[in-house]
């Protein structure tokens, strides 16, 4: 961390993408700056111009140089990637899981917390029953890259994907998993579906079970269908959920389905060792029809901002920002109610981080 005497000092990449990307990241790095003044800190930014334009116009998606650019921050905000233009994967294996797999991401932490005033999909929770975080495996898995095409073409096109899984690679992410759930209720719940997929759900469940055993966390097992029924219906059956990536893509989504929708929802793809930046983006994608129209909602991209800035150590400036978000929703920060753009979300926000508000 680049700390000086005199100020904290943070480099923050911003990698705003594709999309509803540059919109809604510009909105976190002004409220990151909002924060930073009433804190005590400051923020170095860099700024990374990769996604769907760049790689139309150069052919390039991770160029090797640019990753070792990357490398050198404290933490990269980043919006989304994926465009109508390009190919499904290019950018989406190419840029976001290159990154995610060359820093070590191995903990992808996607907070599902319903808040004030968000009526969400099902709109009959208690706030104090939906409050869990989904720990999602990052780096193995049937996002591994394993398998292939063979016969392209023909009738006897075959193609497989394979899920890896790794007895070191499940072991530490149960691990972040059940420190958490240690510093919330003590509660972690594995997420898997060990009754078909018996050769990686027997590998999860035993090391689940010797990770609880050894830091005395209480576990218990779903099977994923019935964790998206519960999810629905009865959330407080989960506080901290451990799982594979695939399954941990899926049921994030259904997370933010109840929490006010995919515009809410925040992500931290974290390097716990901290060997290299961890890089915090929203649930969402680059939104392609609603791109440019200002309709985007910035706050997964704020409350991911706040994730960052809470691993980055500064936890006030983060609980500042998650407030911010709360007070906005709420509908007391303007006299409008909730903000109905992108824009309005920016000067409610701010409103709430400068002059004594939040
Ligand atoms: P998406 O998340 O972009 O959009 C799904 C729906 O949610 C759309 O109706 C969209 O308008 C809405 N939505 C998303 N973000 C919103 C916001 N901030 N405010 C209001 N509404 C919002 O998913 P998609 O359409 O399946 O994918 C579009 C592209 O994004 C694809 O190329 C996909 O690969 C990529 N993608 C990238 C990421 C990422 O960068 N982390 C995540 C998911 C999808
Ligand atoms: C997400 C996205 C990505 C994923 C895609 C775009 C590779 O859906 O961050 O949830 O599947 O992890
Ligand atoms: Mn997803």
């Amino acid at each position: 961390m680049g700390v000086s005497e005199l100020t904290r000092t943070y480099v923050i990449t911003q990698l705003p993408g594709d999309g509803v990307g540059p919109e809604v990241t510009q909105v976190a790095k002004a409220c990151v700056d909002a924060a930073a003044v009433r804190h005590g800190f400051a923020v170095d930014w860099r700024h990374c111009g990769l996604g769907g334009k760049h790689y139309l116009r150069t052919g390039e998606v991770l160029p090797d140089a640019v990753l070792d650019d990357l490398r050198k921050s404290d933490a990269i905000l980043l919006g989304a990637v994926g465009s109508p233009d390009v190919p499904p994967g290019v950018l989406e294996r190419g840029l976001l899981l290159r990154l995610r797999f060359e820093l070590d991401l191995y903990v992808n932490l996607r907070p599902s917390k319903l808040r004030p005033g968000v009526g969400g999909a099902v709109g009959s929770h208690r706030l104090e029953d939906l409050d869990l975080v989904i720990v999602r495996e990052n780096t193995e898995g049937l996002y591994a890259g394993a398998g292939g095409t063979v016969h392209r073409g023909t009738e006897f096109e075959m193609a497989t994907e394979e899920s890896l899984n790794t007895w070191a690679g499940i072991r530490r992410c149960v691990q972040y998993a059940a420190s958490l759930a240690a510093s919330r209720s003590g509660r972690l719940t594995l997420v898997h579906k060990t009754n078909v997929l018996t050769h990686a759900g027997d590998l999860w469940h035993r090391i689940a079970r010797s990770v609880a055993a050894e830091t005395g966390v209480e576990l218990s097992y779903a099977h994923v269908d019935a964790a998206c029924l519960w999810m629905v219906d009865d959330p407080k059956r989960f506080d901290v959920i451990v799982t594979d990536n695939l399954f941990g893509d899926i049921i994030s989504d259904l997370g933010a389905a109840l929490t006010g929708g995919l515009g809410y929802a925040p992500s931290g793809n974290l390097n716990p060792d901290r060997t290299g930046p961890s890089v915090f983006e929203p649930v969402h994608g680059s939104a392609p029809d609603i791109a440019g129209t200002g309709r985007a909602n910035p706050a997964g991209s704020v409350l991911s901002a706040a994730l960052m800035l809470d691993h980055l150590g500064e936890h006030a400036a983060s609980a500042d920002l998650d407030a911010a978000v709360n007070t906005v929703l709420a509908g007391a920060g303007s006299d409008l109610g909730q903000p109905a753009s992108t824009g309005d979300w920016e000067k409610a926000l701010l409103a709430q981080l400068t002059d004594g508000g939040a």
